[in-house]
């Protein structure tokens, strides 16, 4: 299964940056309120460094790990102060930090075969580990309802590119597809690419009681920020570590 690969890296980066923005506005919120002026922030699936752009501007330090090699090296070219990484977050080292982020449904993926409810449990823990006290763990995840039970399609466009997005959701098996059809125009010459995600969907509770079970003080949020709400099949977290 392709993982973003240059053209809806591209694509990803120009037109759908407000899940990260929001949620680098409540992250840089919540780590002011804490009294968290400075650190490491390590970003699971950073993509292409929307957020990382935003976190270093404000003085943190950014490690960023995403499997796509296409995302890592566009957050590269954004934010030349951070060190970035191509790997699966589950690979990814946790070092000592005021925040974790894993944004965009990234736990939810299913590109690394070991993704799943337990791995995302494991990495609570690992995430626990590594933060101060009061230190956040921010993230969002795809619930059943994200796709509903039947076929949607949807179009974007922008700047030189076009996106066809075509969902399906499996209720019985909580899993959802998008076969995603990108079209961009790269050196005067028309391009169309396919990838398919499948991603595994979690139960809103369940994540929360997880996030307590490994110690942290969660919160659902309703919005990243007024950038972007939080609506049936998707939901967003803030964990504190206590
Ligand atoms: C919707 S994008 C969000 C990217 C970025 N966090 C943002 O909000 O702009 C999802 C990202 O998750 C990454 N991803 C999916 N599974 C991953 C894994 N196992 N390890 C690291 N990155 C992963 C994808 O490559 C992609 O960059």
């Amino acid at each position: 299964m392709a993982a973003y690969a240059e053209d809806l890296a591209f694509i990803h980066d120009d037109g759908f940056g407000m899940i990260a923005r929001g949620a680098a506005a409540t992250l840089l919120d919540a780590l002011h309120g804490a009294g968290l002026r400075e650190g490491v922030i390590v970003e699971l699936a950073c993509g292409s460094g929307i957020s990382s752009r935003i976190l270093a501007g404000a003085g943190y330090e950014i490690r960023g790990f995403d499997i796509s090699p296409a995302m890592v090296e566009l957050a590269r070219e954004s934010v030349p102060e951070g060190r970035f990484e191509a790997t699966s977050l589950y690979d990814a080292p946790i070092e000592p930090c005021v925040a974790v982020t894993a944004i965009g449904e990234a736990f939810n993926y299913l590109f690394d075969l070991r993704a799943g409810f337990e791995a995302m449990c494991g990495v609570f823990e690992r995430a626990h580990a590594a933060l101060v006290p009061g230190g956040l763990l921010i993230f969002d995840v795809a619930q059943p309802g994200r796709g509903m039970p039947r076929l949607e399609q949807i179009t974007y466009e922008g700047p030189g590119w076009r996106v066809s997005s075509e969902v399906a959701e499996d209720p019985g098996r909580r899993r959802l597809v998008r076969r995603i059809v990108s079209h961009r125009e790269v050196a005067g010459l028309a391009r169309t690419r396919e990838e398919h995600h499948e991603l595994a969907l979690y139960d809103h509770e369940e994540v929360f009681a997880a996030l307590r079970t490994a110690g942290f003080s969660p919160r659902t949020l309703a919005t990243y920020s007024g950038e972007y709400n939080f609506s049936l099949g998707h939901g967003g977290f803030l964990a504190r570590r206590i």
